[in-house]
Formats: structure tokens, sequence, C-alpha cells
């Protein structure tokens, strides 16, 4: 199996998914990470030295270059962008992905990006009396396509890590 662990930012995609990994002896990737591994360069530094459309381009190069592999027992976290771009999605429908949208509510979204916004090219340059306005709409502009494409959904609002992983392995009959 293949699976596609997707959502906005804080989500949570990448430690769910590393964690299912573990549970399921698959091998995981995370897309971000093979980015900077491939550019040598941070993705905070891709976005503000090129801008977000030559991150994009590079964030397909690479996602092509991982999935023609035909890797089984794989599991996949994406940035939460690369869902919305159609090219990203025939490859990951092309190579059987199981897509799983992790759906975080907004306010927990909220909290958890608030800490960590200097470390997103797209947040850090938001100020804080407009940061909750901000991923409210940036969530807003992004949530149909999000669950337009999901063959699964999580939904997630306070639960702690691990009962969220339960919940995850649940969904996939993993225990
Ligand atoms: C992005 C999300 C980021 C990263 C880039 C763009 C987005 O990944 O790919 O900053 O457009 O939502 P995470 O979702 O892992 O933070």
């Amino acid at each position: 199996m293949r699976i596609a662990l997707y959502g906005f930012m804080g989500a949570g995609k990448s430690s769910l998914g590393q964690a299912l990994a573990r549970r399921l002896n698959y091998r995981f990737v995370d897309l971000d990470a093979e980015i900077v591994k491939y550019t040598g360069k941070s993705i905070y530094k891709i976005f503000n030295e090129e801008g977000e459309i030559a991150f994009r381009k590079l964030e397909h190069q690479v996602l092509k270059e991982l999935i023609k592999r035909d890797e089984e027992n794989l599991i996949l976290s994406l940035g939460g962008g690369a869902i919305l771009q159609p090219n990203n999605r025939k490859l990951l429908e092309l190579k059987d992905f199981l897509k799983i949208y992790i759906d975080v509510s907004v306010p927990e979204l909220i909290r958890r990006l608030k800490d960590e916004k200097n470390e997103r090219p797209l947040l850090a340059h938001i100020d804080n009396e407009s940061f909750s306005g901000f991923i409210e709409a940036l969530h807003n502009s992004r949530k149909d396509v999000y669950e337009q494409h999901a063959d699964m959904k999580l939904r997630i609002d306070k639960e702690d890590f691990e009962t969220a992983l339960n919940r995850l392995s649940l969904l996939l009959n993993v225990n």
C-alpha cells in the first residue's frame, strides 16, 4: 500500500506519518525534507530567494522523482500546498496512493502555528493581530479542495497525539 497524508500546515502530517510508518513497518518520506535534500536549501530560503512558483515546480519535480520508483509500503507526507496542484494529484492517483486528509480544526491550527510561524515562509510575515484571520482565510480558500480529494479523512480537534495516531490506525484497520 502507498499512503499520502495531506492537510493544512500544522496538521501533524509528518509526525503522524512517521509514527504510522513505524507501526506498519513502512518507509516514511516527508516531501519537504526531500526538497531540502535535493536543493540543499531550506524551504524558507527557496520561497524567499526563488518565490512560491519556483517552489511549486520543485515540489512537483521531487514528488515525480520520488514516486517513479513504484515503491510499495510507503507513507508520504505532503506539504500543505502540494495537493492543491492538479499535476501532483495526477501523479498520486497514477501510482494508486491512498490520500488521507488530516483535517484539524481551525482554532487548533491557529494554536499550533502561532509558535512556529517564523519557520514557515507563508506565515512569517503575518503580524500577530492578523494571524488568526489569515489562517482562517487561507484555510477557507483550501478546504474544499482538501475535502474533495480525500479517500479518507481524519478529523482532529484537540486530541493528543497518541489518540490521533490510534484513530488513524483504526481508520486503516491497523492495530
Ligand atoms: C506549505 C506548507 C509547508 C511547505 C511550504 C508551503 C503550504 O509544509 O510545503 O511552506 O503551501 O501550505 P507543511 O504543511 O508541512 O508545513
